[in-house]
């Protein structure tokens, strides 16, 4: 017996390692230990045995199991690391030079937003930053954006369900909702509440609405916000500024006009339209460009700032409608596919 289970344990050991996939595993472990196996063959021999001898060589059958189970565990370990090795691929040397042809490019969007910073920079603006999850009352009730406004609609904003938490973004009371912002201009009233004027920002960045995407249209898209403060601020110095950021960045046969319209945080308001019909692909003569205004004093009283002494101006606009003009892109969705042959153009 003794040498019957030592012989059945050398031939395990010698062809276990051999095994290469899962169904010649099963089929080498049938013919050791199931029901039909060898080792449970030379088990049942153990009724013949005489009594004397029973505990030693039912030691020596225990043992030998213990063995041959080791080296099946061992084989389906081996087995199951080469299957994941094969679904792996060849392994990657994360120190070797990148098998890509040439180093990357600045995205388009990144291009016009470093762009239209650095217009800004030269004039003694800073790049102020807001959060892209928001609370109603930086989106909304502090730009006087009354809770029937249809920019606050359910159809037309993502909300957070009412339970959501986010540590990092505050919030003015309890009771109210996070939502993804709608618009840069919530970084306006959070810029504010950090200190007193004067105050000169541009802050551009990732804004949300629940739209269909097409052509034109993008639940995801980014703008650019500028917010001065300061004694004495007129209508005069918003269109200057305007007029000299389009031609600093389009050219300085841009022109640009105010169309009277109506937003809650400013008063007057205007949609900015702007003409550079030395553009490629600038078929209409005016484009509207985004929308700007006089802050209005319910916004400096939201915020603490004596309207009786302060006085500034707010524009916003879209970043992807400026690239577009620019660059002559006629649809917004290759901002978003990360196609290389897209993306390349802007080396
Ligand atoms: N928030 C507006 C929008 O998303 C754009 C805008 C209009 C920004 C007037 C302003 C402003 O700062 O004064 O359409």
């Amino acid at each position: 017996m003794h040498d019957q289970l030592s012989a059945l344990l050398a031939k395990a050991a010698a062809e276990f390692p051999t095994l290469q996939a899962r169904p010649e595993f099963e089929a080498a472990k049938a013919r050791y230990v199931v029901p039909n196996g060898e080792l449970t063959a030379l088990m049942k021999q153990m009724g013949s045995v005489p009594k004397e001898q029973k505990p030693v060589v039912g030691k020596l059958i225990n043992e030998t199991k213990a063995q041959l189970t080791a080296l099946l565990d061992a084989a389906l370990a081996r087995i199951g690391d080469s299957e994941l090795a094969a679904q792996l691929g060849p392994a990657v040397d994360p120190t070797l030079p990148s098998p890509d042809i040439g180093p990357g490019t600045y995205h388009p969007l990144t291009l016009v937003r470093e762009e239209m910073c650095r217009i800004l920079r030269k004039v003694g603006f800073t790049v102020a930053d807001g959060p892209e999850v928001e609370s109603e009352y930086y989106c909304f009730d502090a730009l006087n954006t009354p809770s029937d406004h249809p920019a606050r609609d359910e159809k037309d904003t993502f909300y957070f369900p009412e339970n959501a938490r986010f540590g990092n973004v505050s919030k003015k009371t309890p009771e109210e909702k996070y939502l993804l912002r709608t618009h840069t201009s919530s970084v306006q009233i959070r810029t504010m509440l950090k200190g007193p004027p004067p105050i000169r920002i541009v802050s551009p960045g990732r804004v949300y609405r629940r739209d269909t995407s097409d052509a034109t249209h993008s639940a995801n898209f980014h703008q650019l916000e500028c917010l001065y403060v300061d004694k004495n601020v007129t209508v005069r110095d918003l269109k200057a500024l305007l007029d000299y950021i389009f031609a600093s960045l389009l050219g300085k046969d841009t022109k640009t006009r105010f169309r009277p319209h109506y937003f809650g945080y400013t008063e007057p308001s205007f949609e900015v339209d702007l003409t550079a019909t030395h553009l490629p692909k600038v078929k209409k003569p005016w484009i509207e460009i985004g929308g700007c205004g006089m802050v209005d004093p319910t916004v400096f009283e939201a915020v603490g700032y004596d309207p009786e002494v302060w006085s500034g101006y707010a524009f916003g606009m879209g970043l992807e409608r400026l690239a577009m003009l620019l660059y002559g892109i006629d649809d917004i969705r290759y901002f978003y596919q990360n196609d290389v042959r897209f993306l390349k153009q802007f080396a």
